[in-house]
């Protein structure tokens, strides 16, 4: 029997960070009323209003953009930190809804920057991104392949309407790194579960050239149940209950919907797993960040049993019952 692993892990951030203080210069807003309706201080932007200079245009031929060069730098860490080469690599998934360029998929210059060529290609299932790319790589280690590195990144900063101040605050860019490997036995995935609802994209988009649009209660209420039924599904997928898990890393997208699902789910708020109030909602990047984050501060130990849960536009949602192998 095959299983998966998680053998090393990156994170990588835009050096700018922009404060709730500084959006006050924007829109009428204020640190307390965001800080208190989503738990966000801060967050990173590669592009945007406060990033001086611009980022130059990038030209086809001209390979990585934002959400490219910040891929690269959360895989190059986490491919050393599991010291594999990038060459024993099967495949890059990389999760983004913000890819550089229409044509061709971002996975493309990543795996040129890295040095892999055996097979890349782009993920976007939204904010849920990670974890349907966390099964996928799963699969196809089940299938034959022997690492797969899984990367989340994005550039929400440009997909950002920097005049909506209903829900520009909520958004961040950032990039986090998984090397998935097959190891023997029943491995690490004990249990997922994928979901989409094609009938609600009304509630978020973004159109080709234009800035996000979103019903911002609407998607929290609905985010919120399908964190909750999503998990509750994965777990009895386990047989695991509740009790058996040591963290959860739900998607960071307001600190009261993570704060709501955990107290649905009956988790205490100190096994919930939180970057949120330094990085704002990085959509794919969410999770990986807060697992990252978990693990450089201990908070995970071997035989830990980690509950992923995440939903976005489309509506995208997705979760999954890893259990923590230390390698
Ligand atoms: O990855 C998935 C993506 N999205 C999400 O998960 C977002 C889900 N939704 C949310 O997180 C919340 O709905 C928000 C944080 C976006 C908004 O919180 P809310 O508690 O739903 O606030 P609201 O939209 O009901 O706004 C409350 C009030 C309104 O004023 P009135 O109508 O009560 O007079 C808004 O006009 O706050 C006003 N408001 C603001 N005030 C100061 C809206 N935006 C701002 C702002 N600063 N930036």
């Amino acid at each position: 029997m095959t299983g998966v692993a998680i053998t090393g892990w990156g994170a990588a951030l835009p050096e700018r960070v922009v404060t709730n203080e500084e959006l006050t210069t924007l829109f009428e807003t204020s640190d307390e009323w965001i800080f208190e309706r989503s738990g966000i201080r801060a967050r990173r932007a590669a592009t945007g209003p406060f990033v001086d200079p611009a980022p130059p245009p990038h030209p086809p031929e001209s390979g990585l953009g934002t959400t490219g060069r910040l891929a690269a730098e959360a895989g190059r860490i986490a491919l050393e930190r599991a010291g594999v080469d990038p060459k024993a690599i099967s495949l890059l998934i990389l999760c983004t809804t913000t890819p550089d360029q229409l044509i061709p998929a971002s996975s493309a210059s990543v795996a040129a920057a890295l040095g892999i060529s055996t097979g890349a290609m782009d993920l976007n299932a939204a904010c849920a991104g990670f974890t349907y790319g966390l099964v996928t790589a799963s699969g196809l280690i089940g299938a034959g392949a022997e690492r797969v590195l899984l990367i989340g990144a994005e550039t929400l900063s440009r997909a950002t309407n920097w005049e909506d101040r209903t829900n520009a605050f909520l958004f961040g860019d950032g990039a986090g790194a998984v090397v998935v490997e097959a190891v023997p036995g029943e491995g690490c995935l004990l249990g997922w579960d994928l979901g989409v609802d094609g009938n609600l994209v009304s509630l978020l988009y973004a159109q080709h050239g234009s800035g996000m649009v979103m019903r911002g209660k609407e998607v929290f209420r609905r985010a919120v149940l399908a964190t909750v039924q999503s998990a509750n599904a994965s777990l009895e997928r386990a047989k695991l209950s509740i009790d058996d898990i040591a963290l959860f890393v739900p998607h960071q997208a307001n600190i009261r919907i993570m704060e709501a699902a955990a107290s649905r789910l009956g988790l205490p708020l100190d096994r919930v797993a939180s970057v949120i109030d330094r990085t704002g909602n990085t959509s794919s990047a969410s999770i990986p960040l807060a697992l990252v984050d978990a693990l450089e501060r201990g908070r995970l130990s071997d035989g830990d049993n980690i509950l992923l849960a995440g939903f976005g536009a489309g509506m995208t949602w997705a979760s999954a019952v890893w259990r923590w192998q230390d390698r």
